[in-house]
């Protein structure tokens, strides 16, 4: 199965892919991982979209259209793909859509997570990962059995917080996101591929109601 999980910055959409990703072997592909990546190996790429990411802006269509293009040939698609912070815009939908009648794959389903934009600075300016696996915490929603160690991989004074994660960058991230993606929400409704869950719940509680959506549309 093929799904989308869309809505704006710290809606949870990257907590819930990992659990996904857990749940049922699918692959997480998340545009601002990607980006994160090339920046950590200090790639051509990283350099290009760093001051933008910082920023809160979108990176340029044809960038984030090119990694997944690159993902999707080469990504084992046995549980199907969960696509994270991608499509963010009408072209990148389109072309979301050409890309996977190639590879003779098609898209389930669209879930967006519903949220009060209230929450969303604490949800973002709370938010940490551990720097060795990736795993990611929050202050007060999901914090790590100890302090400074890692659930996951044990690895201690590791977690480390985003540059754009911070008050200033939200607000623009927030603009990009209700100026250039939610329009896919009415895209994506008028498809009828459009379901919702109440981001507001708790994790585990969005999680169960994610899987609802996804058997019923299996
Ligand atoms: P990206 O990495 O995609 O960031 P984002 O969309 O801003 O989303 P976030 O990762 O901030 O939020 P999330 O919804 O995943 O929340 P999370 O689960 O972590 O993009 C970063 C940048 O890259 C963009 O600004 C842009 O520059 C560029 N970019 C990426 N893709 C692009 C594209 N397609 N086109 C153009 N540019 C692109 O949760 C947040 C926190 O809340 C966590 O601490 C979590 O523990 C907690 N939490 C989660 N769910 C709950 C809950 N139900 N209750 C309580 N706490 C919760």
């Amino acid at each position: 199965m093929n799904i989308i999980l869309i809505g704006p910055p710290g809606a949870g959409k990257g907590t819930q892919a990992a659990t996904l990703v857990k749940k049922h072997n699918m692959v997480q592909l998340s545009t601002g991982d990607m980006l994160r990546a090339a920046r950590t190996s200090g790639t051509e790429l990283g350099k290009t979209v760093a001051g933008v990411m910082d920023r809160g802006e979108l990176v340029t269509d044809e960038i984030v259209i090119g990694l997944i293009e690159e993902q999707l040939k080469a990504g084992d698609v046995s549980g199907g793909f969960i696509f994270d912070g991608f499509p963010r815009t009408l072209a990148q939908a389109d072309a979301l859509s050409e890309l996977l009648s190639k590879v003779d794959q098609k898209l389930d389903t669209v879930i967006q997570m519903t949220v009060d934009d209230k929450v969303l600075v604490n949800r973002i300016t709370g938010r940490f990962t551990c720097g060795s696996c990736g795993e990611g915490y929050h202050e007060e929603f999901k914090k790590p059995a100890t302090h400074d160690k890692c659930d996951k991989c044990g690895a201690a004074d590791t977690f480390k917080k985003r540059a754009d994660d911070n008050e200033v960058s939200l607000r623009t991230r927030l603009m990009a996101y209700y100026k250039e993606t939610s329009p896919l929400i009415g895209y994506y409704y008028a498809k009828g591929q459009l379901e919702q869950v109440n981001g507001l719940n708790s994790i585990d509680r969005v999680g169960l109601d994610i899987s609802k959506v996804m058997a019923g549309v299996s």
